[in-house]
């Protein structure tokens, strides 16, 4: 069969959201031919679709186009691909180890052409806008929506005119001129800054970019859920079909918690769709539920759910400096959002504020070796803060949304002092080259950091700590790895601070700490104990005026050990 007919665009209906009526899709009709409706949803044949899916996947690339049948254009544009999708789920041992949460995945979209998960809606629309014949389009963005669009419609010979809010950084700002795009800076609202963008499109007759109303946008999102689900059947295997019969024959297995940071709510309206299609053709094992993370400051979604409203009340001025999160006014994207969720896998809206997503910025950078944007690392803080209230159990499966786009907030959460300086003169080059440089590197280290001592039997609880720490602080680490090491090690280096855990063979920590005490080199050096090991009232009285604090492994997370650190070796 001829590619273009099987799969031509007039297989992809539209249903009006408010009177139900279908059209066949077309990239310039905005709104319902029956009520004017603009909100629309792309519909499949997904009974044809389910047939041939899980098969036809498995010769494709590894691309977004894999999914083409569920997509609303014919296929890719050999000349606009850019290995658009695709990206990888990367396992966080590290931080899942902290969290407590071992199956902790990162899908991680700064692997993308532009660094965000905003490459898959631009890479669709910009397909379908250049196989219409469209050569102009508008858009308002908070930055990272503008970067994507711009790249794919340098490709495809797209003039675009970007209206940005003025907070937009500026190295966001000329990413965007690079490709070629008209930048329009706006001092406004970023919701205002879309009404100025929709009336300059309007005015001109040009096509609109429109988030959630946009039926290309929303279908390029769903490609995530549809590559996270193979990726994690790959790692973990099909649903469990041996143990239950229901599940027999189902290809793909979902992760238990979808984690997004969230501001006009595209991406995981689009990525729900995805898992409702996967679940109405019988392709996954369950729905996942859906975790939408907001900045504190410009968080009306997760106000309205919590008064278990559905319709959000706009905020007129967010207080967030994250500015790509600022969609004070999610609109019915929020109800869509919602009712989505609760008649599916069931999920919530939760906020953090800007000083905990800054924080999270370096834990995920130092524990996993990934340099995120802030909206990001918003994501990363709702799950730590989920873990923490108990929402998300260990046995969970999770994968969080992760971009990058780091540099323009590198110098507002890193501090002056990030790096050293070493310079030599050529003088002392020339004269006593070994020597010269001898002495410059010694300066690079000699630079005196806090010590701490890590005793522990395990290597991965010493490596966790370690971690911990490092991602916040520099230290000096020692360790052991038993009692009579660690007492030879404090004697020996006398550090500033010893992290002692109770329970190891032979010597085990309290015998440790009775050494350490009766010995006058390293009795006053302050201890901490972290233990796995639930104490009897004789064992905390044998601890008591001896340590200085007491944590619960497993219980303890980053910041609390932290704060104690730091508070002792100030
Ligand atoms: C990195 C990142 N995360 C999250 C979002 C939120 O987007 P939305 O709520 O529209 O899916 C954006 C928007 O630009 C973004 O760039
Ligand atoms: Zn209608």
């Amino acid at each position: 069969m001829n590619n273009k007919t099987h799969y031509g665009t007039s297989r992809v209906m539209v249903e009006c959201l408010d009177c139900g009526h279908m059209a066949p899709f077309s990239i310039t009709a905005i709104a319902c031919p029956n009520c004017n409706g603009q909100w629309r949803e792309a519909r499949y044949d997904l009974e044809m679709v389910k047939q041939v899916l899980p098969e036809a996947v498995q010769s494709r690339p590894f691309n977004l186009w894999r999914y083409r049948e569920l997509l609303p254009v014919a296929g890719p544009n050999p000349s606009l691909l850019m290995g658009e999708g695709g990206t990888p789920l990367i396992r966080a041992a590290n931080l899942g180890m902290m969290l407590g949460c071992p199956n902790l995945y990162i899908k991680d979209e700064r692997q993308g052409p532009t660094s965000s998960f905003k490459d898959r809606q631009a890479a669709i629309t910009i397909t379908a806008l250049k196989d219409a014949g469209i050569t102009e389009a508008v858009l308002a963005s908070t930055g990272n929506v503008a970067i994507a669009y711009s790249a794919f419609a340098a490709r495809a010979g797209i003039k675009l005119w970007t209206f940005l809010t003025s907070l937009v950084p500026a190295e966001k700002m000329r990413e965007v001129a690079i490709y070629g795009s008209q930048v329009v800076k706006v001092t406004a609202s970023y919701d205002q800054v879309k009404q100025v963008a929709a009336e300059f499109a309007r005015q001109r007759g040009l096509y609109l970019e429109r988030g959630s109303r946009s039926i290309p946008s929303v279908e390029g999102m769903k490609t995530i859920a549809f590559e996270m689900v193979e990726q994690i059947t790959e790692i973990m295997g099909p649903p469990a079909a041996a143990n239950n019969h229901a599940q027999a024959g189902i290809p793909w297995r979902s992760p238990d918690w979808y984690i997004q940071a969230v501001s006009g709510g595209l991406g995981p309206h689009g990525v729900q769709k995805g898992f409702d299609e996967l679940w109405q053709m019988g392709l996954i094992d369950r729905q996942p539920a859906m975790a939408h993370i907001q900045a504190e400051g410009c968080s009306p979604m997760v106000h309205a759910w919590l008064q278990g409203r559905e319709v959000a009340d706009p905020i007129r001025s967010p207080r967030t400096l994250i500015t790509t999160l600022a969609t004070g006014d999610p609109g019915r994207t929020y109800t869509l959002l919602r009712q989505r969720m609760l008649a599916g896998g069931g999920g919530l809206f939760e906020s953090v504020n800007d000083e905990e997503a800054f924080r999270t910025i370096h834990i995920v950078a130092k524990m996993e070796g990934l340099s995120i944007e802030p909206a990001a690392a918003v994501a990363f803080a709702g799950l730590i803060k989920m873990v923490r209230a108990g929402q998300i159990k260990p046995s969970d499966v999770v994968v969080v949304n992760c971009s990058g786009h780091t540099m323009p907030i590198e110098k507002m959460i890193l501090g002056d002092n990030w790096g050293r300086d070493i310079e030599v003169a050529p003088q002392v080059l020339r004269d006593t080259p070994e020597e010269g440089l001898f002495s410059a590197l010694s300066r690079v280290t000699s630079e005196r950091f806090s010590r701490i001592a890590i005793v522990d039997d395990t290597p991965d609880a010493r490596r966790l700590i370690r971690r911990i720490l490092q991602s916040q602080g520099e230290y000096v680490f020692y360790e052991a790895a038993n009692g009579r090491e660690a007492i030879e090690l404090a004697q020996h280096e006398l550090p500033d601070l010893i992290i002692l855990d109770l329970m190891m063979p032979e010597l085990d920590g309290f015998s440790v700490l009775d050494a350490l005490k009766n010995d006058n080199r390293t009795a006053s050096i302050p201890v901490i104990v972290v233990t796995a090991k639930e104490l009897t009232q004789e064992e905390k009285a044998r601890l008591q005026g001896r340590i200085h604090t007491l944590m619960q492994k497993g219980e303890f997370l980053n910041d609390d050990l932290l704060d104690e650190v730091t508070a002792l070796l100030k």
